[in-house]
Parts: C-alpha cells; structure tokens; sequence
C-alpha cells in the first residue's frame, strides 16, 4: 500500500461547489452506521456470534486484535446518540439490525425462535429516532451472518438466502409499521468477495468458486427479502445498497484497457444490476469465470425472485478506480490496486489476472482511496438511466482522517468537510442532470470499528474517545449540520 497521507482540494477553489448552491426540496440530510461497527454488546440480549466475532478473534485477521466487543457501546447509548442526531438536524438514520440478535438459534434448515429482546432493542431506537423526528431506513443485512450458518457453508449455501428472507419477514413485521425504508443488503461485493475470495473479511475464505456462488445466493436473498418485505411492511420502501465502482480504462484508445474495465465493471457491478433490475446475469461474466464455476448453483426461477420491484437503489461511493490490461510487469503488490482490498490475501477479483488496478496520482483519503467526486456524478448518472422510475440514495459517502481532539477540545477536520462538500456538489451534478437523488447519508454518524482496519481509522463526523466513549462532534458534523439545515452547500 502506497503512504496513506491525507490531502484533500483546496476547497475554495474547487469548481461546482459554490456556497449556496441549494438541494431539491424534501432532500434528506442523513447519516449512517453499522451494527458490529457500533452497537458492542456481543454478549447481551441473547445474542450470539456472528462470523465477525469469530473472524476478530482469530489472531492475525484485524489490525492490532481489534474487536466488535465494546466498539462504541452504542446498545447502550443508543438514546445519546440519537440525541446527538436531533441536535445536528439529521432527518434520517441508517443503521442495521444484527441477525444474531434476532435470531440467535438459526441453523441452515430452520430460522429457530424469535428473540424478542433482539426485536425490542431496535424498535425502542426506532421509536427513539421518530421522537426525535429522524426517518429510520434499516439495513437487513450488514455483514454479520450467524457464525452458525457459516458453519454450514455460509453464504456458498442457497440455504443461507432461504433462512435470510424469513429472518427479513420477522424484522419487517416488527418494524414496518414505523420505518421509512428497508434496505435489504448493504455492499454484496464485499460480501461475497472479500468474505470468500480475497478474505481480508469475515469469514475469511480464499475460494473463488464459493465467492461467485455467494454473489448469486446474495442476490437470491435480496429477491426474497425485498418479497417479504413487500409483503410484511407494506407502507416501507424497498432498496438495496450497493458499492458500485466507477472504472475507466486508463487509455481508452487501449482494447486491452477497455477490456479490463468490462471485466471488473461485470464482476463488481453488472452482476448485481443484471439479476436485479433485468432477472439476468451478464453472459460475459459467465463467460468469463467459467474456468472457475458452471454457475449451477442457479436453479430455475432463481432470477424471477431476484427480480423485485424496487422503490429505491443506494449507492456507496467512495474512490474512483483507473484500470490496465496487465502483462505481468511491474510491482504485483499494487496489481489489485491502492485500496487495501486487494494484497493481504487472495484476490477479490476472479479471473482478472490481466487486470491491473493503476495507482492514481493526487489526493488520498488515511485509506489510501483516491479522491474523485466525479464518479459519484457518473454512477448516480448510470443509475438513473439504467433504473428508470427508481428513487436513488447515497446510502455512504465520506473519508477516514487522523482525527486528534484538539487541546481546544475541538477535531478540525477541514480534509473531510472539503470530501463532503466535493461529494454533495457532485450529487448536485447528478440531479442537475436528470437522477433522482432523494437523501444523502454520510459515513460515518460515529468513528467506529473499520472491520480489517479495527479502530485505526476514523470515519466519523463524530469523534469517539473508545477509552470513555466521550462524542466529540468534529468540525465536520457541524457543517453537516449547517448543510441539513440550509438544504444547501455551506459557506
Ligand atoms: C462501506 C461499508 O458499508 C462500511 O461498513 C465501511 O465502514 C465503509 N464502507 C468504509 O470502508
């Protein structure tokens, strides 16, 4: 990995985010978080672990031993923490509901017994964030699978995606009646591919195979959870979130560059889109892994239930990505790119040995990500076109930072209200241009538990003190705020 230095744009002179430039009406200003990043409590509740549990415990796998133990003891401050939205103006809450805590017996064949406490801890935050005038959107599924079925095969087994549209039904029926949106999956790319082929997250596995039949039991829970969904908070709307990738071929006179860009836009994107939206895999892709899957894990009307009406698509956006064909020369640590997704184990990306990820000159966020709001203008742009009658999120966005409070008991974190105001004005591009954008939600509400990356790197707007848990509403938060309040790009 390349230094990890924090260098945003001047802001002043960044072109197309002028102060003032204001946002549709009924925008929503939001933040976002995620249940093992933040909630801690593993033990409380009946809850039982999940395959982050297992996978922070095994030495080696999370920076410094870090784990979700503690995090930042949001199952117990949750009250706190929504006082701190009201107090930002924050409109809506995305967070999400840690199966484990609902049902903490599921095996591959049975959901097993509902746990009431599990369902009791996230309605009294939902009731909390409607007293506080914030418009909950949950999260089904934030990549804390119960250790159990990972235990018989994990989300390589169809039975996984089963057992997943009946957990859904459960959470639907006991929130749906008072939550704004239901988001079925955030990110299956990570999912599948960094949980089973380059294994730098839970559970670990470094199986080509198992991961591509992931991918597709990820989009057969989707199917079935959006279904029950439907059917159980019919008032809610449906979404996916997805990490789509913004891909240019370095030279795009290169066939060998373009090529590797259709490769990576297939495995990252397409093969999330097409069964979604269209009830249909790419035939390039198949074509492409053949050599490592016959896809028979497809059965029969699979793709008629992927295929859901959806109310709405959330995109994360984080970095821009610039790609070669490779021909094996140059440094192979940085062939799978700056972005720590790629070295530490196998490789996410399955048959692309002829595809290097080029390392981009210009500013990086602390992950080593680079920075360009345009391919948050280009994927919303896409989205737009390729979902029409789709209302579009940005269900993340924002930068990690070194973070310090300050002697002045103040965080200045002028890099990430810069990343924010680029983005938003990037967002601003994208309606301009015809997307309907309807909310934006940064990541992070609170510094939190970075997965691999353990408590080393801080996305919050909020700053976490983990030793007293002490919130420190960083600069940012306070121009997010001034951004909510204004439905417009601060001064
Ligand atoms: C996407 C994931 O959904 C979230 O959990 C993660 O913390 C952020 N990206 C930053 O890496």
């Amino acid at each position: 990995m390349p230094d990890a230095t924090t260098t945003a744009p001047d802001t002043a002179e960044t072109p197309g985010a002028p102060a003032g430039r204001a946002f549709p009406d009924g925008f929503l200003w939001g933040s976002a978080t995620a249940s093992y990043q933040i909630e801690g409590a593993v033990d409380e509740g009946g809850r039982t672990p999940s395959i982050w549990d297992t996978f922070s415990r095994t030495p080696g796998k999370v920076q410094d031993g870090d784990t979700g133990d503690v995090a930042c003891d949001h199952f117990h401050r949750f009250r706190e923490d929504v006082a701190l939205m009201k107090e930002l103006g924050l409109q809506s809450y995305r967070f999400s509901v840690a199966w484990p805590r609902i049902t903490p017996g599921v095996t591959a064949d049975a959901l097993g017994p509902v746990e009431q406490r599990g369902l009791d801890f996230y309605s009294a935050l939902v009731d909390e964030l409607l007293a506080a005038g914030i418009a909950p959107a949950v999260t089904l599924y934030h990549w804390d699978l119960p250790q159990a079925l990972e235990d018989t095969g994990g989300w390589a087994d169809r039975r996984t995606a089963e057992r997943f549209g009946e957990y859904a039904a459960v959470v639907a029926g006991a929130l749906g009646d008072r939550v704004r949106t239901f988001i079925t999956l955030n990110e299956p790319w990570c999912a599948a591919y960094l949980g089973y082929a380059s294994g730098v997250h839970a559970p670990g596995r470094t199986e080509p195979a198992a991961a591509l039949a992931a991918v597709h039991h990820l989009n057969l829970a989707h199917g079935l959870a959006a279904r029950a969904v439907r059917e159980h908070a019919p008032s809610a709307e449906v979404a996916v979130t997805l990490n789509l990738g913004w891909f240019r071929p370095e030279d795009p006179a290169s066939a060998g560059d373009v090529d590797a860009a259709r490769r990576v836009d297939g495995l990252q994107n397409r093969v999330f889109l097409g069964p979604m939206l269209r009830g249909e895999y790419p035939a390039d892709v198949l074509e492409d892994t053949a050599g490592v899957t016959d896809w028979s894990f497809v059965h029969d009307g699979d793709l008629a239930v992927v295929r859901q009406p959806l109310d709405a698509v959330g995109l994360n956006y984080y970095s821009p990505s610039v790609v070669r064909h490779w021909d094996g020369s140059g440094d192979p640590a940085e062939k799978d790119g700056a972005d720590g997704h790629g070295a530490a184990a196998g490789t996410p990306w399955i048959a692309c040995d002829d595809v290097q990820f080029v390392s981009l000159p210009g500013p990086r966020t602390e992950m080593g990500w680079s920075i360009d709001p345009r391919g948050m203008t280009a994927l919303l742009t896409r989205l737009a076109e390729e979902a029409p009658g789709v209302d579009l999120y940005v269900t993340e966005n924002g930068m990690a930072a070194p973070d310090v409070v300050g002697d002045d008991g103040v965080v200045h974190d002028d890099d990430r209200i810069a990343y924010l105001r680029d983005h938003l004005a990037a967002v601003l591009d994208a309606v301009d241009a015809g997307a309907p954008v309807r909310g934006y939600f940064v990541w992070s509400l609170l510094d939190n538990f970075e997965w691999g990356y353990g408590y080393s790197k801080r996305f919050g707007v909020v700053h976490v003190d983990y030793g007293t848990q002490v919130r420190t509403p960083k600069d940012s938060a306070r121009w997010y705020a001034r951004a909510a309040g204004a439905g417009a790009l601060p001064a």
